[in-house]
Parts: C-alpha cells; structure tokens; sequence
C-alpha cells in the first residue's frame, strides 16, 4: 500500500458508556505493527515531522485533542485534521508530512510498520524532490 488515505475504524460502545476503538495487524491495520510511538505536550507553535520515510508505513491516530498534517507527494498537498479517536491516516512510503496545531492536550499515537531506523528518513525537502525523481 503507498500513498495516504483517511481511515475510519470502528467505535464500540455508547455515549452513556463510552467507547472502545481495536486496532489489529493485518486486520483493520494494513501491516504488521513493529513499534507504537506517541508525541505529546507539543507547544502550539511547534511544527515537527519535516521528513519522509523511505519504507515505513505508519497510522497517526489521534487519541486525545486535535492535530493538523500536511501531505505533500512531490505534486500535490493536503491538510488532514486528526480530531477523533476513531480516525487516523495511514501515510505509506515516499510522502512528506508536516505536523503541526497540536491542541494542548494533544497526544498524536502513530503505529509503524518497522522498527527506527534513522536510515531509512529523508529529512530534507529538497533531498525528497530528488529521491522522487528517481
Ligand atoms: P522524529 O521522527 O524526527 O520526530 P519528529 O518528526 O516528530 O520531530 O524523531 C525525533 C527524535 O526521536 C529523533 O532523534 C529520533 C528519535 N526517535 C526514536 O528514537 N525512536 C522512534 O521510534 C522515533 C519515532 C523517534
């Protein structure tokens, strides 16, 4: 699978009870989940990501607040608010994302489908461009 897309996983429960949201590997998550990360306590101001992945395939969720994410594919950019639990984006290889508007109690959960590897990022934009190019 390449490329992004919005995903919409189901909610189980009632607004009386609450909710439960199950994400399983090879079932509604399209990889085998290596590594769960989350990023929290982002100041407002702050935009992280920057950066591309060779390989990995990932799954931002976000559990808690709101976040914005800006897409971009070489051609075209899209910006996706993440504000739900039961929704994430799946963001497969060579799409560059910025990661921005954390809400103050934002916490962003991302599943990867490799474990870090520092090698397998591409940090600059330009160097993306080139890489795109083949
Ligand atoms: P990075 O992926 O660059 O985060 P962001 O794009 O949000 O700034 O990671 C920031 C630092 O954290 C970097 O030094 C690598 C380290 N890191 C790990 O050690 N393991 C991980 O799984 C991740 C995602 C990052």
């Amino acid at each position: 699978m390449k490329y992004f897309k919005k995903m919409k996983f189901k909610k189980i429960g009632s607004k009386k009870r609450g909710f439960i949201t199950a994400l399983e590997q090879k079932k509604n998550i399209p990889f085998e989940i290596k590594r769960v990360y989350y990023i929290y306590n982002v100041p407002s101001d702050v935009t992280r990501g920057h950066h591309a992945h060779k390989k990995l395939e990932q799954i931002l969720i976000c559990t808690s607040g709101s976040v914005k994410i800006k897409i971009k594919d070489g051609c075209n950019q899209e910006i996706i608010e993440l504000n739900e639990p039961s929704k994430g984006l799946y963001i497969g290889p060579s799409i560059w994302r910025e990661i921005y508007d954390y809400s103050e109690n934002c916490t962003l959960m991302v599943l990867a489908s490799e474990y870090y590897d520092e090698e397998d990022y591409i940090r600059n934009y330009n160097n993306y461009l080139r890489y795109l190019g083949g």
